[in-house]
């Protein structure tokens, strides 16, 4: 066998500290690299594990005007709670940082400044779209215009949120800056670029030689495709003041593009780690012993495979041996989506049944467990309810809870709570075989997680769990037992039989812990060994429980999920994703609309505003929107069109008081002319809103 590396580096992708996290990204980045780690650890390898909050680019000023707050108080917000929700999955970091802190500004921009002075950047000038009257360069998600595919106004500069389709600003038709409201006009900035096509032939070897095996295909696929396609320079700088700020004097206004910075984060949290714990950070990123592994979800592949790695050579650091990417999780039939509301966070699991009262660890690792067996390694997978419901009852329970209970009771019952003896001359074929199940199964295992096949190293735990109930169903020591006052020799078979099956239990006790931590630790507590037991070299061993030491009573692993539990979870998900669809999607815009251009009084003076009062209303025919109505001004009357039919009956409209632009010029629409407008509020969801004197008031009166 060949020597282990020195050390390893585990890194998992700082998620943007821009909203809660869910499952598909837990089982996408986080859940196999806790596993892996764990199973590292007990091997007593050298092992850091990082990551950290992403907390720069556009995506967290834009959830700030979201919310109506600063970014600072986002990135606050969410890193406190998405590093609460980690820890209470028990995804065990060394360090969980954040990108905002110091030492990751001075990290990235030693970087840059290291690329940059050896002349590994270029800059360029281009002309990008730029907000006049709040003095900006706008980025991509800043510019709001019509789609050049489906027509709809919802698209903005690097995508259309009604048909998907990635945009570039410059395609937007009647692009506007979403600032000011405002036509952007083109000014000339410059930026700095690494310049990918230099190293295409570094890539190719390292990716499509080199890596060709031992990378998943769907990795070295994107990559290729990537390749192949011609690589491009990329801009490592962008006009924003939201970041890194870029280290150069004539940079002003400038900071590091987020995708530049961001990956730097796993050095500056190596680094925080190494300070906070007394240890040298440099092996881990300079020493070619290090083994540095990137857990990702496939919509960063080419940030880890193409972008990252370049930079790292270039910057003389240790480039990853690999790059395990996730393909997608789905869920209940559907692509996980924020906007759209269809997923199920961290947080919920965590609150539905984490932290209900019958919940607890064991629902942690149900959901590491289902997560892990239904893994995208290869392709997208789904997470149902159903199937999460069928995982936990008919495996969890079903067969390892379910085996690990019947030993300990079988054991109280025919051993008196002691680990029996083993008759060697008593042994027989099945015995054996037992045996070498163990042992065959910890080598699969090692060989899997070697690999990064988790799913795979997941069922030879349960599958030896099913063997062991198996093996003992076949001995039947409970049937042996009922002719022991004949023959009480036999004994010794029961005997034969719990020691092996405890044996199995202490075994699987290793097997299982770094899928499932918890689990792992009640099952040694029922045992009452500690944790050395647990070290992965252990296994296979029929020794470790000794002979006459006494247990615990057994204590359950897993309760079932009920069938209410799930029916509950997907009224919610329908609910959720339903009063989502009424409201605006929150990705995309500010919750304010922005404020239009500065006027004068004179400007505001022109209009001529009136109180009046609504006499009747009508349906329009083949006009869905409008309500045709009949207000009373006073002096006169008038008939105006208002596009409120989808909020309004006519019936309720009939009465009310109501504010007109009563110099409005008539409008002809549908056959008929509109003499006038009146106001309406719109709410963030949408709503309409009456704008109406606090008090009756007679029809005619000026508003200004
Ligand atoms: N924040 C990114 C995302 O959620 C991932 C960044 S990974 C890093 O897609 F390497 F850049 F840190
Ligand atoms: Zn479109």
């Amino acid at each position: 066998m060949a020597t282990a590396p020195k050390r390893y580096l585990v890194t998992s992708a700082l998620p943007y500290a821009n909203g809660l996290k869910h499952i598909g990204h837990l089982a996408g980045a986080y859940i196999p690299a806790d596993i892996y780690v764990r199973y590292l650890r007990a091997q007593k390898r050298d092992v850091v594990f990082v990551c950290g909050s992403d907390e720069h680019g556009t995506a967290i000023p834009i959830q700030a005007m979201k919310e109506g707050t600063t970014p600072q108080a986002i990135i606050d917000k969410y890193h406190q709670a998405m590093k609460e929700d980690f820890n209470d999955l028990h995804i065990s970091f060394d360090i969980y940082h954040r990108t905002s802190d110091p030492l990751h500004h001075e990290t990235s921009r030693e970087f840059f400044t290291y690329l940059n002075d050896r002349g590994e950047l270029e800059t360029k000038e281009t002309e990008q779209f730029y907000d006049e009257s709040s003095q900006t360069f706008l980025a991509d998600r800043y510019i709001k215009g019509t789609c050049p595919h489906c027509k709809s106004d919802r698209a903005f500069g690097d995508q259309c949120e009604t048909c998907g389709t990635a945009l570039s600003p410059d395609e937007l038709i009647n692009p506007v800056s979403t600032i000011s409201g405002s036509a952007p006009i083109k000014k000339k900035t410059t930026h700095w670029y690494l310049p990918l096509a230099k190293h295409e032939a570094f890539l190719r070897d390292w990716i499509l030689e080199e890596h060709k095996q031992d990378w998943r295909p769907t990795v070295v696929g994107q990559c290729k495709s990537w390749i192949e396609g011609g690589l491009q320079s990329r801009a490592v700088t962008r006009d924003l003041d939201w970041g890194v700020k870029v280290p150069l004097q004539e940079a002003d206004g400038k900071v590091l593009y987020v995708w530049f910075d961001a990956p730097i984060g796993y050095i500056s949290a190596t680094r925080q780690w190494a300070k906070d714990t007394g240890n040298d950070w440099k092996p881990y990123w300079y020493d070619t012993d290090t083994q540095l592994v990137h857990f990702i979800g496939k919509d960063n592949i080419v940030f880890h495979c193409i972008i990252f790695p370049v930079m790292l050579k270039l910057h003389g650091n240790v480039l990853p041996v690999n790059v395990p990417a996730n393909e997608f999780l789905n869920l209940e039939g559907d692509k996980m989506s924020t906007s759209r509301n269809w997923k199920l966070d961290m947080r919920d699991f965590i609150t539905d049944f984490v932290k209900k009262e019958n919940g607890g660890d064991q629902c942690v690792d149900m959901l590491r467990y289902y997560l892990t067996q239904i893994a995208p390694e290869s392709k997208d997978s789904e997470f149902t309810w159903k199937g999460f419901q069928d995982a936990v009852n008919n495996e969890l329970v079903s067969i390892f809870g379910n085996y690990v209970n019947r030993t300990f009771v079988l054991m109280h019952k025919l051993c008196q709570g002691k680990v029996p003896k083993f008759h060697a001359a008593k042994s027989d074929a099945l015995d054996a075989q037992l045996e070498k199940d163990i042992q065959a199964t910890r080598e699969k295992i090692s060989a899997c997680l070697e690999q990064y096949s988790f799913r795979e190293g997941l069922f030879e735990v349960i599958d030896l769990a099913r063997k062991g109930n198996k093996y003992m169903q076949e001995k039947e020591p409970w049937i042996v037992a009922k002719s022991l006052t004949e023959h009480p020799e036999k004994q010794e078979l029961i005997d034969n039989c719990l020691h092996h099956c405890l044996q199995l239990t202490a075994n699987l006790a290793i097997l299982i812990q770094p899928f499932l931590p918890s689990t792992s630790r009640k099952m040694c507590h029922m045992m009452k060994v500690v944790d050395k037991m647990l070290d992965w070299e252990n296994a296979g061993s029929m020794k470790l429980l000794s002979v006459g030491y006494s247990l615990r009573e057994p204590q359950l692993l897993f309760r079932k999920i009920e069938d209410v539990e799930i029916a509950d979870q997907i009224t919610k998900l329908k609910h959720a994703s339903m009063n989502d669809a009424s409201t605006p999607q929150p990705t995309a815009e500010p919750a304010h609309a922005p404020l239009k251009p500065e006027i004068v009084i004179d400007d505001f003076s022109k209009i001529d505003l009136r109180t009046g009062i609504v006499l009747s209303a009508q349906k329009v025919p083949k006009a869905d929107k409008l309500l045709q109505l009949e207000v009373d001004l006073g002096f006169e009357k008038r008939t105006i069109l208002s596009g409120i039919a989808l909020h309004f009956q006519p019936e309720e409209v009939v009465g009310k008081q109501v504010v007109v632009v009563a110099n409005l010029a008539p409008r002809k629409m549908r056959g008929i002319d509109s003499q006038g407008m009146i106001l309406m509020a719109e709410d963030a969801s949408g709503k309409l809103h009456f704008v109406q004197p606090s008090s009756p008031i007679n029809g005619g009166s000026t508003v200004s």
